[in-house]
């Protein structure tokens, strides 16, 4: 089980930047207990998907395991997801008798030229994934290997899996007029909290991992954070530990810094939760992703001596499931020979609580997320950890976390440029504040 630390949120740790458990006493836990058990908000039906039957993935997953590539058309919450199983699960994406896998979730063309130059059609399950069947970036590029499927005179039934709502939008009716292979994103999951659901879970199938240990580890951390008492619920303590620091303390920055490569991914996963989630209503706390020991080179001094801003949130590994021991070389250089006899494991650790230690000495807070190891189990707790706390966090700004109308304006104007019927009007607003333009060099 995940374990998390949060004294050096604490007054006891970081002197005057922390909190008292004081502090705490007006969390309304009962109002945000309130909400997630009458279900206020139909988006938190990600609460459920742990209890998800996996038989439909499961032969899905199979089924696109045989290919040479998996190739993965989705964007935001429809690529981050699966993007992070990928690479905490399949670092170097080289499972035996697996598929190569390729994650397109941008419309550059320059990437998607690459792809197309390494994967062979024939030898590539497509799974187009998005919620809303709609979104420009994903359609955009699916109608492009749309037609070269065609081109090829390749079976689309055979080479396109689909994600998407299990009723609504454009994909699924396309799902129906070609009589395509389809998973079901259920209706009331948004997209930056649907990891747990067939928009992570083919993905995790394909490459070999056990989709239900990953549901197992969410359903084992549930009941916790469900808990309507503060001091014995993680997620409600991380929520309001890092909401008041933004009310008591002016720390509006959370940084994210798991000390794995193969949290990378992850760590962008977060950061798009938690700030499409919370920032509305010029509210909001914004996430910064880092990745440790790397970090420490570049961010660090930063975090330390720059503007009191942030909270930094450790994830620390207690076992990687390998380890390398340093040799006994340079012996006689008596400001390098230290390192010997001991390991790359124990360097990564110490260092991880060394840049805690010396935060927390400076006034700095942080909380530490505590990993056993990183397998599909402990990733499950973690994604359905962060997604309760963040809905949480959502609940004590009074902001809906489950939407993102501060995106839909860009949409909108691109829609306008792109020949969208209806959207003729902001064709026109795109073109005069194009003109505005006063200052260009
Ligand atoms: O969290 C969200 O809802 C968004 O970030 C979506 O994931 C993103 O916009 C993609 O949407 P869709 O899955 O509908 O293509």
């Amino acid at each position: 089980m995940i374990r998390i630390d949060f004294s050096n949120l604490m007054q006891d740790a970081v002197g005057r930047n922390g909190l008292t458990k004081d502090d705490f006493k007006n969390i309304d836990t009962k109002k945000i207990t309130e909400i997630i058990e009458t279900r206020k908000y139909p988006e938190l039906e990600f609460l459920d998907l742990h209890k998800a039957d996996t038989s439909q993935i499961k032969e899905l997953g199979k089924y696109a395991s045989k290919f040479e590539n998996l190739l993965l058309l989705g964007i935001g919450g429809s690529a981050l997801g699966p993007r992070s199983i990928l690479e905490a699960l399949s670092p170097f994406h080289n499972f035996k008798n697996r598929p190569r896998v390729f994650i397109y979730d941008n419309v550059d063309p320059a990437t998607l030229k690459n792809i197309l130059s390494l994967v062979d059609l024939k030898k590539t399950v497509i799974n187009v994934i998005t919620k809303s069947g709609s979104t420009a970036e994903t359609i955009a590029s699916f109608m492009i290997i749309w037609k070269i499927l065609q081109e090829q005179s390749l079976k689309l039934e055979e080479h396109v899996i689909v994600t998407t709502d299990p009723e609504k939008g454009n994909l699924r009716k396309i799902v129906k007029d070609y009589c395509l292979m389809s998973l079901q994103i259920p209706h009331g999951v948004g997209g930056r909290y649907s990891v747990l659901s067939p928009v992570g879970l083919l993905l995790a199938e394909a490459i070999g991992i056990d989709s239900d240990d990953m549901l197992k580890g969410a359903k084992d951390i549930h009941d916790k954070c469900m808990n309507a008492d503060l001091w014995q619920n993680p997620a409600y303590l991380f929520s309001s530990g890092l909401y008041l620091m933004q009310q008591l303390k002016n720390k509006s920055i959370t940084v994210i810094m798991p000390y794995a490569d193969r949290l990378k991914s992850f760590s962008e996963w977060f950061c798009q939760l938690w700030a499409e989630s919370l920032g509305k209503n010029g509210k909001g706390l914004t996430p910064y992703p880092s990745v440790g020991t790397t970090d420490q080179h570049s961010q660090l001094q930063l975090w330390m001596e720059g503007p009191e801003d942030k909270v930094v949130v450790f994830v620390s590994i207690e076992d990687y499931g390998v380890d390398i021991n340093i040799p006994d070389v340079f012996q006689d250089m008596e400001g390098l020979s230290y390192l010997s006899g001991h390991s790359l494991g124990e360097l990564i650790r110490i260092e991880q609580e060394a840049s805690e230690i010396a935060l927390a000495k400076n006034g700095r807070p942080s909380i530490t997320i505590k990993l056993p190891k990183i397998d599909a189990y402990h990733l499950g707790q973690l994604f359905h950890f962060f997604e309760i706390s963040t809905s949480v966090a959502g609940f004590l700004y009074g902001i809906n976390p489950f939407n993102q109308p501060g995106v839909e304006e860009g949409k909108n104007l691109t829609y306008g440029m792109m020949g969208k019927k209806g959207y003729e009007g902001k064709r026109e607003e795109f073109e005069k504040y194009r003109t505005r333009k006063s200052f260009e060099i």
